[in-house]
């Protein structure tokens, strides 16, 4: 069961379309529901990311931890903070967040999947909430947060998706604060059509959700074309599902419970390899972008 209850919501503001429901306790039982969308065994049907999560992975971006401690550190994440994560998964970026005692956090995700492992994080910090909507229109206040994180989300979205996210993450924060944004990135720069095209085919088949890296030129029109200014800018390999990368991810505790997945478990095992081998496929054409940008002031103007 989700609570649900907008008056015990000190920041919602949604509007009554926009459907919502916070979870905030840890006692509350949440539903472990965990849908793809085939009908057919689970390792078949889920998207990959969840797929991963199944099989004992808990970091689901592309540039991994490491790019992640980078992007927090160029970010910057201090006591005053009111932070607000679109997409946070199974919550270990939450987790780094709620390290630094922010004065606020809320998690913002229409899925359930990770509702049992958000709802135990947000459940042992009383400044964290989890609210359920999509990030395009997430009903929270006008200039209510100053920052706010996204990694591996936007990626899957199609192009206009991706700028009613950005737009929404413009319209809740406090000009001059933040948006840190950890996705998938296209190589090279001038990748045409053909390349693309085979390329978010060749992914999307293999994780069973649509994916549409940009290339950083692209992520920063976006950005820029949304009322932000660039402050930092980083890169990583592509490389989620190498071995090297599953222990400086997962330590090496859970790499080894995901090598323990992997071994029992033959459809899981067979759909990650398959995940793996067009990462490798695409190696020279993907990689993994961090970028923060503040939101420009409107005396700024552009
Ligand atoms: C690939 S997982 C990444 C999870 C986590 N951010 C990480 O990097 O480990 C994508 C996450 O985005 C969430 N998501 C998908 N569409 C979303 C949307 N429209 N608004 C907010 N979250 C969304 C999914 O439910 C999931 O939690």
């Amino acid at each position: 069961m989700i609570t649900s209850d907008m008056s015990n919501n000190p920041h919602a503001s949604g509007t009554p379309s926009n459907k919502q429901s916070v979870i905030g306790s840890r006692h509350a039982q949440i539903a472990q529901s965990v849908h793809g969308q085939r009908s057919g065994p689970e390792e078949q049907r889920l998207q990959g990311h969840w797929l991963l999560a199944k099989m004992g992975k808990r970091v689901l971006r592309p540039g991994g931890i490491e790019l992640t401690r980078a992007m927090l550190d160029a970010v910057g994440v201090n006591a005053d903070d009111d932070i607000v994560e679109f997409g946070p998964g199974v919550g270990k970026t939450a987790a780094l967040l709620l390290a630094a005692n922010p004065r606020s956090y809320t998690g913002v995700d229409p899925n359930p999947e990770g509702e049992t492992a958000m709802g135990e994080i947000v459940g042992e910090h009383r400044q964290a909430r989890m609210v359920k909507a999509d990030a395009a229109r997430t009903g929270l206040p006008n200039a209510s947060a100053s920052l706010v994180i996204g990694e591996a989300m936007l990626t899957m979205l199609p192009l206009e998706r991706k700028r009613a996210v950005v737009r929404e993450a413009a319209r809740i924060l406090k000009p001059g604060c933040r948006y840190a944004i950890h996705e998938m990135g296209l190589k090279p720069e001038d990748a045409d059509r053909q390349l693309r095209n085979d390329l978010e085919r060749g992914i999307s088949r293999a994780i069973h959700v649509g994916a549409r890296p940009l290339t950083l030129p692209e992520w920063v029109d976006m950005l820029e074309g949304e009322g932000f200014d660039i402050a930092a800018t980083l890169e990583r390999p592509m490389h989620l599902l190498e071995p090297a990368r599953i222990v400086s991810d997962e330590g090496f505790g859970g790499a080894v419970r995901f090598a323990g997945n992997m071994i029992r478990n033959s459809a899981g095992r067979k759909r990650v390899l398959a995940m793996r081998k067009v990462f490798r496929q695409y190696d020279a054409n993907l990689c993994a972008y961090a970028i923060v940008a503040v939101k420009r002031r409107k005396t700024e103007g552009r």
